[in-house]
C-alpha cells in the first residue's frame, strides 16, 4: 500500500518535473494510462523507481526524448477504421466540394499514416489540390517520420485491405514505390501538408479550418483536457465545419456537446452547430 502511495507521489513529481524542465504538459492526461506507460518505460530503462527515472530525464534530455516515445503512444495505421473513412467520403466530401479552398487540421497525426490516408482520399475526390493540411503532434520523432512518408512493407497488405474497405477507387500500390522492405509514399501527397509541433494541452488555435480530425488522442486525456481540445476545435472550425474523432471518443460527456451535432454518430463524425 505504502509502495503504491509512493509510486503515485513519484509519478506526480515526474510529470511536474517534465513540465517544468521541458514544457511538455502531461498533467491532465488520464492517470491510469500515464501510469501504465511509465511502468513500461521503467522496465525498458531498467530502473527500479519513478524517482530514478525522474533523475535521469531531468539531467539527460536524450533520456527525456526516449521517455516521450512511451508517453505519446506513437501507434497508427492507414485508413484505420475503414468505415470511418468511407463515411467521410460519403457524407463529408460532398460538402467539402462546395468550398473553393480547404483547410484541414489533423491533430495528433503521429507518424503520418492518417495524413497520407486523408491525402489519398482527397486526391481521389479531386480535392487535394485545393486543400492545405496542417498535421500536428507533440512528438518530434513522429513528425519527422511522418514527413518522410516511408512505412514498413509488412503493414502494406493490411493497409491495402483497409483502403479497399474505405472505398478506395484505384490500386493502393499507385501511391507508393516498394523499395526492399519499405513503401515510399508519393511525395505529391504531402505537397500541401504542413507538419508542425502543436500541443492540444498548451498551444492555441492557429487557423480557420473546414475539417478537423483528431483520432485516438483524446482517449489519453482527462475530461478537463478533452474540453480544452474541444474548445480549440470549436474556435478553429468555420461555420458548420466538421470534427471527426476516434472510435472510442465522443463529445457526449463534454461541455461542448451542444456546440456540435452528430452527423454520423457511429463513425464519430460531428458538425459544428
Ligand atoms: C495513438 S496516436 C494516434 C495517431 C493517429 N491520430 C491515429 O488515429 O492513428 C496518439 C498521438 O497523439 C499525440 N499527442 C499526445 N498528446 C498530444 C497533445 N497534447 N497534443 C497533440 N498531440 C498529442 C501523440 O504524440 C501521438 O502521436
Amino acid at each position: 500500500m505504502s509502495h503504491e502511495r509512493n509510486a503515485d507521489i513519484e509519478l506526480r513529481l515526474l510529470i511536474e518535473a517534465i513540465y517544468l524542465k521541458y514544457s511538455y504538459d502531461f498533467r491532465d492526461y488520464s492517470g491510469a494510462s500515464v501510469k501504465r506507460r511509465v511502468a513500461h518505460a521503467l522496465r525498458q530503462f531498467e530502473l527500479k523507481t519513478i524517482s530514478a527515472l525522474q533523475e535521469r530525464v531531468l539531467h539527460d534530455p536524450s533520456a527525456f526524448m526516449q521517455l516521450l516515445q512511451f508517453l505519446t503512444i506513437p501507434v497508427s495505421e492507414m485508413f484505420r477504421d475503414p468505415s470511418h473513412f468511407l463515411a467521410i467520403r460519403q457524407e463529408v466530401v460532398p460538402v467539402l466540394k462546395t468550398y473553393p479552398s480547404l483547410k484541414i487540421w489533423i491533430a495528433g497525426c503521429s507518424t503520418g499514416e492518417e495524413v497520407y490516408s486523408m491525402a489519398i482520399l482527397l486526391r481521389e475526390e479531386g480535392l487535394l489540390d485545393r486543400a492545405i493540411i496542417y498535421a500536428t503532434d507533440i512528438n518530434p520523432s513522429s513528425l519527422e517520420k511522418a514527413k518522410q512518408g516511408i512505412f514498413s512493407m509488412d503493414h502494406i497488405p493490411g493497409y491495402n485491405t483497409n483502403y479497399l474497405k474505405a472505398g478506395g477507387k484505384r490500386q493502393f500500390s499507385d501511391y507508393y514505390t516498394a523499395a526492399y522492405d519499405h513503401a515510399i509514399f508519393d511525395k505529391k501527397l504531402r505537397e500541401n501538408v504542413t507538419f508542425a509541433d502543436h500541443s492540444l494541452a498548451t498551444d492555441s488555435v492557429f487557423s480557420e479550418t473546414q475539417l478537423i480530425s483528431c483520432r485516438n488522442v483524446l482517449i489519453y486525456f482527462n475530461k478537463k483536457l478533452q474540453d480544452r481540445a474541444f474548445g480549440l476545435f470549436h474556435e478553429s472550425l468555420c461555420h458548420r465545419g466538421f470534427l471527426v474523432l476516434g472510435s472510442k471518443e465522443t463529445l457526449d460527456f463534454s461541455g461542448y456537446k451542444d456546440q456540435f451535432e452528430p452527423l454520423v454518430k457511429q463513425e464519430r463524425i460531428y458538425r459544428k452547430s
